[in-house]
């Protein structure tokens, strides 16, 4: 099987990339981040507070967390019923940036990441996909951009959808989000040794995925 790591902070464009790479190599996209979520949403909905480490670890042992892929999307399954929109509310977010962190939580869900990865070709994003969840990956990429110009994407996305968006205060909230996933005790974020980095700061996304092609035929030749 052929595995491909793209791992980066928030905002970096790594399900965008990652989306259009798997398409256009006719792989399996695996949003890792959207497990995290799911996790989280499992753990709202049962009123536990995203402080409370002890009960993340002992409640996350009974979330029934399952993929599918229905016409190439990836459905999220919490107990079999697809959570996708759930996902992306600020608080889920916030308890997903935080019950990542709890070492069970994690153990959980690179288990049934490295099953996925065994079983097909795929394109795999999140933060610790070439460091611990597929350490033998073919291609790792580490895709990274400015806190400003990852604040400034997210600012005019909310300001197309209409939303209240204030730049300073996304930016800031980029910052301290990049802060918690890079410092924290388990698999924190961080470049694999082996990992090309692409920054992304200058670039448009036809160039990045033009780039990351390239460097996919190279390492897979
Ligand atoms: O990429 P995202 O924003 O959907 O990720 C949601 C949260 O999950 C974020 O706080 C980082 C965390 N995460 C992680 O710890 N490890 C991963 N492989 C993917 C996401």
């Amino acid at each position: 099987m052929i595995n491909i790591a793209i791992d980066g902070p928030a905002g970096a464009g790594k399900s965008t990339i990652a989306k259009r790479v798997a398409k256009e190599l006719s792989y399996i996209y695996v949003d890792t981040g959207a497990m995290y979520r799911a996790m989280a949403l499992y753990l709202h909905r049962n009123g536990i507070d995203a402080d409370d480490t002890q009960r993340i670890a002992a409640a996350c042992t009974g979330a029934d967390i399952s993929i599918e892929y229905r016409d190439g999307e990836q459905v999220v399954l919490l107990g079999g019923e697809n959570v996708n929109p759930y996902l992306r509310t600020q608080e889920v977010s916030a308890m997903a940036s935080r019950s990542s962190a709890v070492p069970q939580v994690r153990t959980r869900l690179v288990e049934l990441q490295q099953e996925l990865a065994a079983a097909r070709n795929v394109v795999m994003d999140g933060r610790d996909i070439g460091t611990v969840v597929l350490p033998d990956a073919q291609v790792k990429i580490y895709l990274t951009a400015s806190v400003e110009v990852r604040a400034r994407r997210r600012f005019l996305e909310l300001q197309e959808k209409g939303e209240p968006a204030v730049l300073e205060e996304i930016a800031a909230e980029i910052a301290e989000r990049d802060h918690r996933d890079m410092t924290r005790e388990v698999s924190p974020l961080r470049q694999a040794e082996d990992a090309v980095l692409v920054d992304t700061s200058d670039m448009g996304i036809d160039e990045v995925a033009d780039q990351i092609l390239k460097i996919v035929r190279e390492k897979t030749a």
